[in-house]
């Protein structure tokens, strides 16, 4: 099945104020082939000068406000959005709003991770869920989002330590009869340690950057 945009009634862009998000908002707005009702969403409309310009211009285009990173902030977007599509609902969600704070080895800190995942990774799901979300059953988004930024992290860490000897890599224990992995998982923790301490045992420099599991297979993530 594929999505297109003249079946697809309405769409809403988040961080329509400049870059890749505006760009959408004007391409889509000028095609011959858009959706009827386009939602661009800013932070600060008073501000975004070039969208309240296509709003005016463009038939089918309204600005709401929305501050990703603010529940308060996507519950009034919520009713902006529901008073413009009525029963209707909204066909099409991007997700483009995000920050890119400079940060190295040497200056990141914290902050900047927190501020990064809250814009980045946490405000998509929710401004997802607010959108869609009945029925869901998909368990442990915290941890697996987590884990999966983790890996990122160790990657970043393996190239920048490589010159300095530290091999740096990932592991994955398997699921384990812990608090954590509860009572029906595959393996005790004596299987799975014993597994992962020879894995660490027979690692070599082609492991450096990489994730494996307590067996010694390469994990893609
Ligand atoms: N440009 C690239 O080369 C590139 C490559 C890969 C992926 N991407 C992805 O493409 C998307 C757009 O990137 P871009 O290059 O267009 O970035 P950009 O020029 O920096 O624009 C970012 C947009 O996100 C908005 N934004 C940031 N935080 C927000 C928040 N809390 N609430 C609402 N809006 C917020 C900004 O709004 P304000 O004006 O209010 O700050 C701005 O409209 C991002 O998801 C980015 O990760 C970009």
């Amino acid at each position: 099945m594929t999505l297109k945009f003249t079946k697809c009634q309405s769409v809403l862009i988040t961080g329509a104020s400049r870059g890749l998000g505006l760009q959408m908002v004007k391409d889509l707005a000028r095609s011959t082939e858009r959706p009827k009702t386009i939602i661009a969403t800013v932070r600060n409309p008073a501000a975004a000068q070039d969208l309240q310009n296509i709003a005016k211009s463009c038939k089918g285009v309204y600005i709401v406000q929305l501050d990703v990173v603010s529940q308060s902030s996507i519950d009034s977007a919520l009713q902006a959005v529901s008073s413009i599509l009525g029963s209707d609902g909204l066909n099409c969600l991007i997700n483009n709003a995000a920050i890119n704070l400079s940060t190295d080895l040497k200056t990141v800190t914290p902050d900047a991770m927190m501020k990064t995942f809250e814009s980045n990774t946490v405000a998509p799901l929710f401004v997802t869920k607010v959108n869609w979300g009945a029925g869901a059953a998909f368990k442990s988004y915290a941890y697996r989002t987590s884990k999966a930024a983790l890996n990122m992290t160790t990657r970043c860490l393996a190239t920048d330590l490589e010159s300095e000897g530290i091999l740096c890599m990932a592991l994955h224990p398997g699921w384990v009869r812990t608090d954590m992995g509860g009572p029906h998982a595959d393996l005790s923790p004596e299987e799975s340690i014993s597994s992962l301490l020879s894995v660490i045992t027979d690692l070599t420099e082609n492991n450096h950057g990489g994730f494996l599991d307590y067996s010694g297979n390469n994990l893609q993530w």
